[in-house]
C-alpha cells in the first residue's frame, strides 16, 4: 500500500486489493513520481486544471456538469445526508512534476433501501492524458472509488465491509464512434458487466443548462448501458430486479440535488416500469 501524498484527508492511496480483476497491469506502472490529490473545493488552485480538463473533453458534448454543480458537491465532504442516502462526491487529480497525468471524479451513495447497507459509486468521468493511456493507470483510477465507497459507508455509520457497486453510464456501442468503442473494452477488459439493455432501458438526464432545457420544450434524457462491478461478485451472470432498481435510484437521488425535479420527472417514470424486484436480469458483457 503506498500512500501518494502525506495528508491523510488528501491522500488517495494504491491498494491492490481494490483493483478490478482484469486490472491486474496496474500493479506494474511505477507510481512513485505521481502525485494523486483529492481536490476539496473549488477554491483550491488545483480545481482549475481538474475541472477545465473535465470540461473540455466532456463539456462539448453536455456530458459534464456546471461548475457550481460540481462546486455543491465538493461541499459534500466528508459525506451529506439527504434524504434516506448519503452521499460523497471526489474529484481527483493525478500530476507528475506539475503536469496533468489523469483526472476523474465520482460520487459514492449509500443507502439502506432493501433493508441492508449497500454503497454504490457513480463513476461521472475519468481522463487519462494520451502519453498515459494503456500504462495501467486506469486501472488505478477505477481502483480508487473503492476508497470513497468506504469513506461513505464509514460516515453513514455503515459497516466498511457492507456491498459496493460501482457503475458507470456509457453510451451503446456504435461503429461510428470508435472513443466509445475504446472505454467499452477498456471497462469490458478490466471485468465490468453491463445491465443487459434489452430487459432494462436506462436514461441519463438531460445535462443540458435549465433553460435551454425549457427553451427547447422539455428535457431530453439520454438512453445509455449501465456498466457494473460488483465487488466481489464479478463472476455472476445474473443480478435482480430489486438490486437494479436500488443502483438507479441512488443514481437518480444524486442527480436530483443537482437537477429541477421537473427534468427528471421521466426518469423516475421510467424506472417504475423496470422489471419485478424477483426478476432475473442478465449481465453481458459492456459492447453487447
Ligand atoms: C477511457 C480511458 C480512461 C481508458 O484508459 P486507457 O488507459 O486508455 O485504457 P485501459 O488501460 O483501461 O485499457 C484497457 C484495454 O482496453 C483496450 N484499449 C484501450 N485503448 C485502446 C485503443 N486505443 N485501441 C484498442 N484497444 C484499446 C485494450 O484492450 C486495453 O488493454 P491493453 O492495453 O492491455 O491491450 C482513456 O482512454 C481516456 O481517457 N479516454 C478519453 C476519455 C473517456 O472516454 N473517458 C471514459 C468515459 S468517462
Amino acid at each position: 500500500m503506498v500512500r501518494a501524498m502525506a495528508d491523510a484527508d488528501t491522500a488517495v492511496e494504491f491498494i491492490p486489493a481494490d483493483l478490478a480483476p482484469g486490472d491486474g497491469k496496474a500493479l506494474e506502472l511505477d507510481c512513485r513520481d505521481l502525485d494523486v490529490v483529492r481536490v476539496h473545493s473549488m477554491h483550491e488552485p488545483l480545481f482549475v486544471m481538474a475541472y477545465e480538463r473535465l470540461w473540455n473533453e466532456f463539456g462539448p458534448q453536455h456530458e459534464m456538469e456546471a461548475r457550481e454543480i460540481v462546486a455543491r458537491r465538493l461541499a459534500w465532504q466528508p459525506a451529506a445526508a439527504i434524504g434516506n442516502c448519503w452521499f460523497r462526491y471526489e474529484l481527483i487529480l493525478v500530476r507528475r512534476q506539475g503536469q496533468f497525468v489523469a483526472v476523474r471524479d465520482h460520487t459514492a451513495v449509500t443507502t439502506c433501501g432493501r433493508g441492508a447497507p449497500h454503497a454504490v459509486v457513480h463513476l461521472s468521468h475519468a481522463l487519462v492524458e494520451a502519453a498515459w493511456r494503456r500504462t495501467g493507470l486506469a486501472g488505478w483510477l477505477r481502483a480508487w472509488p473503492m476508497q470513497t465507497a468506504r469513506a461513505c459507508l464509514a460516515a453513514a455509520g455503515f459497516p466498511a465491509a457492507s456491498p459496493i457497486t460501482l457503475v458507470a453510464e456509457m453510451e451503446h456501442p456504435d461503429p461510428h464512434f470508435p472513443n466509445r468503442l475504446v472505454r467499452l473494452v477498456a471497462y469490458e477488459k478490466a471485468g465490468f458487466k453491463k445491465v443487459d439493455p434489452a430487459v432494462v432501458q436506462y436514461f441519463q438526464p438531460d445535462f443540458r443548462p435549465p433553460d435551454e432545457i425549457d427553451a427547447s420544450g422539455g428535457p431530453r434524457p439520454l438512453p445509455f448501458g449501465l456498466v457494473l462491478r460488483r465487488v466481489g461478485r464479478e463472476e455472476e451472470q445474473i443480478l435482480h430486479g430489486a438490486e437494479v432498481r436500488e443502483i438507479v435510484e441512488c443514481l437518480y437521488r444524486m442527480y436530483g440535488t443537482g437537477f429541477r425535479e421537473q427534468h427528471m420527472a421521466a426518469m423516475w417514470q421510467n424506472l417504475r416500469d423496470y422489471p419485478d424486484d424477483q426478476a432475473n436480469i442478465p449481465l453481458v458483457a459492456p459492447r453487447q
